[in-house]
């Protein structure tokens, strides 16, 4: 079961500095624009609300770029990643931004003793975070470890119903292919990609990944004494999931072509411990 730990690490590790030089996650403008914040953020700023102020960890922040957005509107951020070399991006960033903004290099599980129990009024993750944990049931409890009584998590994901698709299909035809429910059984992808543009070459290609059910999520949650106060579906996302089969709207996301509304393609959800 550890296996997962150090294949999907070795793929984020290579594919950290080709992010950072990529287009598509704008590093250039995060430094030229102190008020320049990721489109991920962007999205959610009218359900983000007020956050001037509160102490705030990013799980699984990659290299930063939604962190440093956060920090932008005024919240103290922590970010939380197990990849040496997204860390490292990530504090590039913020000291090239003059962000300050403190950078964990951990296991998400294992982010409660190592941050502190209970030491945050926010905890923020998400757009292809959850599909690297092994267990929701476990990621529920780190974020309920994580918050103060009356703090709230806020989480924009992939729908798992989007995961479930096959996304290899050139019919149209919208096919459940892969788990939607979540299985001890990892889905293996080879795949010598990624997600933005860059001419970047990999070898780590194989990773181990899940996918958790929305119901399995929330009941995740709460079991974990968190009380649900928002689950809002989206019809877009913010990468382009299906090449070749979605159209790019203004704001930077991606909604598929041919009918898009049969397909839920993200959610946001907050909830908040009592
Ligand atoms: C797609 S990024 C999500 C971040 C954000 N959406 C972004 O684009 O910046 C996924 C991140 O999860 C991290 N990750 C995967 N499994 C992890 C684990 N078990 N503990 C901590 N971080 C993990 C990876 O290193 C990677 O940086």
């Amino acid at each position: 079961m550890d296996d997962y730990r150090a294949l999907n690490r070795a793929s984020w590790d290579e594919r950290a500095p080709a992010h950072a030089a990529s287009p598509d996650y704008n590093r250039d403008r995060f430094i030229a624009d102190p008020a320049y914040l990721s489109k991920v953020v962007r999205f959610d700023l009218p359900r983000l609300g007020d956050i001037a102020g509160l102490r705030g960890v990013h799980l699984q922040c990659h290299i930063g770029t939604d962190t440093i957005s956060l920090a932008r509107l005024g919240a103290r951020m922590t970010g939380l990643d197990f990849s040496a070399a997204s860390v490292a991006e990530a504090r590039r960033l913020a000291a090239d931004t003059g962000s300050d903004v403190e950078f964990v290099h951990a296991d998400v599980y294992d982010a409660v003793g190592v941050l502190g129990r209970e030491a945050f009024d926010l905890v923020f993750t998400g757009v292809g975070a959850l599909c690297w944990l092994p267990d929701v049931a476990r990621w529920a409890g780190v974020v309920a470890g994580l918050l103060r009584p009356g703090g709230r998590l806020f989480l924009r994901e992939g729908h798992p119903v989007l995961w479930a698709v096959d996304e290899t299909r050139d019919d149209g035809a919208l096919v459940l292919d892969y788990p939607y429910f979540e299985r001890a059984e990892p889905i293996v992808f080879e795949d010598s990609g990624t997600y933005v543009a860059t001419d970047a070459a990999f070898t780590e290609n194989v990773t181990h990944s899940w996918n958790h059910g929305l119901g399995e999520i929330v009941t995740a949650l709460l079991d974990q004494g968190l009380t649900l106060t928002m689950l809002v579906e989206h019809d877009s996302v913010p990468w382009q999931a299906f090449p070749g089969r979605m159209d790019r709207l203004d704001g930077g996301e991606w909604r598929l072509t041919d009918r898009p509304w049969r397909l839920p393609h993200t959610y946001t959800l907050q909830a908040v411990k009592r």
